[in-house]
């Protein structure tokens, strides 16, 4: 698949999750090449939506760039949907998320929101999650330490060197797991100390991923 296709797949995916936005409501944002598309077309609709939470610096800056007001969470009590894209995603929904780094407030989000939509072309649809490796934020002095627990269960844990989340914390790629019960792992990686997110989404799923395809749009 050329970068065009998989665009023209994101493209569909993000136009047909417009459809889904209750008019003139907040809406969360992810991030991610997928996401833009979702921006664009909610530039395209003026008003379409009142104001956004942003999931990241990135989508703050496409949001404000698209004149869609960007709201704290802290001051949003009514957060009906939150729409983003995923690394991988399986047949239960749940997703590896992360690629971009914008993973804790992805996670914040997505568990605010009374709907999560995933946004994603078919290459990221897969049979079992792992083969995308799983980002961990971590906090950094706790990054050789996590390292090494993982490596004790048979992992590869990769550091993203050169890269700060925007919460100021590094990110470790997480090679060769298996991962045959999603919110299970999630929660026993999340209580490893220092770990502040992982990016698996399986405990809070999304409720629809709408997948991209050469055909037009499909829905689990
Ligand atoms: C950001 O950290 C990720 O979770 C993104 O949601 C994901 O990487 C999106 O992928 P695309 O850029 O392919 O939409």
């Amino acid at each position: 698949m050329t970068p065009s296709q998989a665009d023209a797949k994101k493209r569909r995916a993000a136009e047909a999750a417009l459809a889904q936005i209750p008019a003139g409501s907040v809406l969360g944002v992810g991030t991610g090449s997928t996401v833009r598309f979702l921006i664009e077309a909610l530039a395209a609709h003026p008003g379409r939506v009142r104001a956004a939470v942003s999931s990241s610096n990135a989508t703050t800056a496409l949001l404000d760039a698209a004149a869609i007001p960007v709201l704290d969470l802290n001051d949003v009590a009514d957060l009906p949907l939150y729409i983003d894209g995923a690394d991988q995603a399986s047949r239960a929904r749940h997703l590896i998320k992360g690629g971009g780094g914008a993973l804790t407030r992805e996670k914040i989000i997505a568990a605010a929101a009374a709907r999560f939509i995933c946004i994603i072309d078919e290459s990221k649809l897969a049979d079992a999650l792992g083969t995308f490796p799983l980002p961990i934020e971590v906090i950094p002095m706790a990054r050789a330490l996590i390292a090494r627990r993982l490596q004790a269960r048979g992992a590869r844990p990769v550091w993203r060197q050169g890269f700060v989340t925007d919460n100021g914390n590094d990110i470790l790629d997480v090679h060769g797991l298996s991962i045959p019960d999603a919110p299970a792992l999630e929660c026993e990686l999340a209580c490893l100390a220092g770990v502040v997110t992982v990016g698996l989404f399986a405990r809070r799923p999304a409720d629809l991923l709408l997948v991209g395809t050469d055909q037009g749009v499909m829905t689990i």
